[in-house]
């Protein structure tokens, strides 16, 4: 790039609370940042106003059902459109300096893929990319010498708190969690918990999928495993501790018995204008962190009993292999039952691990091609559903 010139940057996801933060800071940015590409799964409406609205030059859209609309949408403004799964490669594949990945769930694999085998940079906030096909994306991302920059604020703050330091170093990485909207509910509470009592997340606005995730301590889960790809932790060097305030993001311990931790203010412009700005930092409109203010900090162990999505994702992630895939998938396929209110909350980790143990173990192989994961990936959720159907217990 030439002295002068606006760095382009790509955002798959533009229509979801990741993407929308993303353009939120990149438009206060002009004279640094221009918008390449843009990309959504069916709201063609919303991305051809963001297209719009932040002058990019290629808006794809996931549903060709949707193609129409975002076409007659953007007619005459010289923007480009196109939809279908190919649309979305392309969009990955225009020449931005970062690409930010941030669709929703394993059907973000492909596009962050593309993205990755180009080069450059790739914020990642699609953590079900490296849940579902960890070790052949990083080995992907190696080959084509892209960059990772993780948007997860706890990865974000691991990468930050890892600095130049050496993995020998490392004695333990710990995430934290908020511990969710029901931190605090009894076993039998949480049998009722309602869909819509599981989105209201106490300190995160985000989307339906991973706020449910984070309700369950799936997601806690599902960053586990991002986390052991991302920085090449063994499973036995990563920890969780529930943090009610979210002002801790994570930390990391050395061997000399320090430990380095990162704060900031709940607020995932932080980590997103982190990954838009490394290795330097821009300014961001977001809130300060006031130490004096806080009542305190604390900290606590996770509750595996109450919460056993967590357990499941960790027994995943020391099997390794495909066990991996197929929690992700049939956490997906559970999520979305729980939110079209078809089986209770406590029914996705058991959904999970129901699938977890019926895929035979010569058949939970590590994916080592993209194929394999997406094989592996709708198998599961074919058993998923099969599951969800045979569960005489109805949601609330
Ligand atoms: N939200 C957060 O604060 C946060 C924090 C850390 C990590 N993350 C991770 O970031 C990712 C995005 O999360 P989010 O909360 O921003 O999600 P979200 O609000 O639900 O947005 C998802 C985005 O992906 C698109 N999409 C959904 N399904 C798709 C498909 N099948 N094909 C192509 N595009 C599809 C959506 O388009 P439509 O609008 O058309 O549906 C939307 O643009 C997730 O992996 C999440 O775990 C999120």
């Amino acid at each position: 790039m030439n002295a002068g010139e606006r760095e382009a940057v790509t955002v798959l996801g533009a229509t979801g609370s990741v993407g929308l933060n993303t353009l939120d800071l990149i438009a206060r940015q002009p004279d640094r940042f221009r918008v390449e590409a843009v990309t959504a799964n069916r709201n063609a409406l919303k991305l051809a106003e963001l297209a719009r609205s932040h002058g990019a030059r290629f808006a794809a859209i996931a549903d060709p059902a949707a193609y129409r609309e975002l076409k007659s949408a953007l007619a005459g403004t010289g923007i480009q459109a196109a939809a279908g799964p190919a649309a979305l490669i392309e969009a990955a594949q225009r020449p931005a300096a970062r690409v930010m990945a941030a669709i929703v769930g394993a059907a973000g694999l492909a596009p962050a893929l593309a993205a990755v085998e180009r080069g450059g940079m790739v914020l990642l906030a699609n953590k079900e990319c490296l849940v579902c096909a960890g070790q052949y994306f990083m080995e992907a991302a190696a080959k084509a010498n892209a960059r990772i920059l993780p948007v997860d604020s706890e990865h974000s703050a691991i990468f930050q708190a890892l600095a130049a330091d050496r993995l020998s170093a490392v004695e333990a990485v710990t995430l934290t969690a908020s511990g969710g909207p029901f931190r605090d509910w009894p076993a039998e509470r949480l049998a009722h918990a309602r869909p819509e009592e599981a989105i209201c997340h106490p300190n995160w606005a985000m989307g339906a999928k991973i706020s449910i995730d984070s309700a369950t301590l799936m997601n806690k889960g599902l960053e586990l495993i991002e986390a052991h790809h991302l920085f090449s932790v063994p499973p036995d060097r990563l920890r969780v501790l529930v943090h009610p305030e979210s002002i801790v993001h994570g930390l990391v311990a050395f061997t000399d018995g320090s430990v380095i931790a990162q704060m900031a203010p709940p607020d995932m412009r932080i980590p997103i204008a982190y990954s838009l700005s490394w290795p330097e930092r821009m300014s961001a409109p977001t809130p300060r962190l006031d130490l004096a203010d806080l009542a305190g900090l604390t900290f606590e162990a996770p509750d595996l009993a109450r919460f056993p999505a967590l357990r499941i994702a960790l027994a995943a992630l020391r099997e390794g292999g495909g066990a991996p895939t197929v929690l992700n998938a049939a956490n997906e396929v559970a999520v979305a039952a729980y939110l079209n209110k078809r089986i209770s909350f406590p029914h996705i980790a058991m959904i999970v691990e129901q699938v977890l143990n019926g895929v035979p173990s010569g058949d939970m192989c590590e994916p080592s091609a993209l194929e394999d994961a997406l094989a592996l990936d709708a198998r599961a959720r074919e058993m998923a559903d099969t599951a969800i159907r045979a569960s005489l217990i109805q949601a609330v």
